[in-house]
């Protein structure tokens, strides 16, 4: 029990040190598959309504259909997408996998437009491998 709650709050600290260490990372949260749909876990930045997503909608849920990593540099274009914020221009979805399946997700949204690079897709990947880890 206190393993779990102490491994709640690492992830939630790790959220904390993605947005305070990138300037464009302005929400920061996971989201753990949990009776076949996501469910909001740790997360920081504003509060959102979307605490439950089905698979297949919004951006979330297509990365967890998919299995794949979403890049919208400009949410306005996305027609599958549920807004959190309107403060919100771009969103990067990374799916974290333990033994070949997804158990969840890592999800940020940045108030600038087309924030996100390369570098950062691999950065995240790298950090949900190493999530899918712990938990
Ligand atoms: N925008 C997401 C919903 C989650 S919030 O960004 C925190 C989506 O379209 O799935």
């Amino acid at each position: 029990e206190k393993i779990l709650e102490r491994g709640k709050d690492a992830l939630g600290d790790l959220c904390g040190f993605l947005r305070n260490h990138v300037s464009y990372y302005d929400w920061v949260g996971f989201y753990f598959v949990e009776d076949g749909k996501l469910k909001l876990g740790p997360f920081v930045g504003e509060p959102t309504e979307h605490v439950e997503i089905p698979f297949g909608v919004g951006i979330c849920g297509q990365a967890a259909e998919r299995e794949k990593t979403f890049v919208v540099q400009d949410v306005s274009k996305e027609t599958n997408y549920l807004s959190c914020s309107p403060k919100t221009k771009a969103e990067i979805v990374v799916p974290i996998f333990k033994d070949g399946r997804i158990i969840g997700e890592l999800d940020i949204d940045s108030h600038s437009f087309s924030p996100f690079s390369e570098e950062d897709r691999r950065f995240l990947e790298k950090v949900c491998e190493l999530v899918s880890k712990v938990v």
